[in-house]
């Protein structure tokens, strides 16, 4: 099989996660999603007490860090050695500790390097995060920045946590897991504006199903 490599970017509540996975499934290649993995060193190390200011400490949580991830894009299993946190990761105490993490230097290279690997056996796969089309896979075949108006964003962010959590979100609440994360996450890497052949995806004014057969028409256009 040849390879094809389709890496997608976006800011929080743009819809990256929902469209990758329908993507991956329609296309029967696996998925990956890098936000778990700074979302599951995140969940580990308030889980061992690390002080998230403490940069070595992170650093070394994350070198040790035993998670596994799964790429089936319909059946995603995150877990950290025998404890299951696919649900966990997504809690709002996670989304608001996430950027320390994403922003530790070591941490990250750690992770990158971790994410490099399983794109690179894979071979078929939609990755997606904040700097998949600059960092992770900047040789990738597709590479797609994926936005939505901040409107958009915070209500589409809002329904999803209300359907987890089958409660509705303070407006303030929602603000500081989607504009302020994305503020912070900004010191990590730029995700609000397309690099070089990236091309830009707004899915303002797309239903999802649209949004995702844009995606797909462009990688039928590389194949
Ligand atoms: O995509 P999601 O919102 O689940 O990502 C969680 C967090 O992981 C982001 O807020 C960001 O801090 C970090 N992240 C990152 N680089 C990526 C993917 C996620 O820094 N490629």
């Amino acid at each position: 099989k040849d390879r094809l490599i389709i890496a997608v970017d976006g800011p929080s509540g743009s819809g990256k996660s929902s469209v990758c996975r329908a993507a991956a499934t329609q296309l029967g290649a696996d998925y990956l999603d890098t936000g778990a993995m700074y979302r599951a060193a995140t969940w580990y190390c308030l889980d061992q007490q690390v002080d998230l200011d403490n940069e070595d400490a992170v650093a070394f949580a994350v070198e040790e860090l035993p998670l596994k991830i799964s790429t089936d894009p319909q059946h995603q299993v995150i877990t950290i050695g025998q404890t299951d946190v696919t649900e966990a990761i997504r809690e709002p105490r996670i989304s608001e500790a996430v950027s320390e993490v994403a922003t530790n230097r070591k941490a990250r290279q750690l992770l990158i390097n971790a994410q490099r690997r399983i794109v690179d056996e894979s071979g078929f796969i939609v990755a997606e995060g904040r700097d998949i089309t600059t960092v992770v896979a900047p040789d990738a075949q597709v590479r797609v920045l994926l936005t939505a108006s901040a409107e958009a964003r915070l209500r589409r962010r809002g329904l999803q946590l209300e359907s987890e959590s089958g409660a509705a979100q303070s407006a303030e609440a929602l603000q500081r897991q989607v504009l302020e994360r994305d503020k912070k996450d900004s010191a990590a890497s730029n995700f609000t504006e397309a690099a070089d052949g990236v091309a830009v995806l707004d899915s303002s004014d797309l239903s999802f199903q649209e949004t995702v057969d844009s995606l797909l028409s462009r990688i039928a256009a590389v194949q």
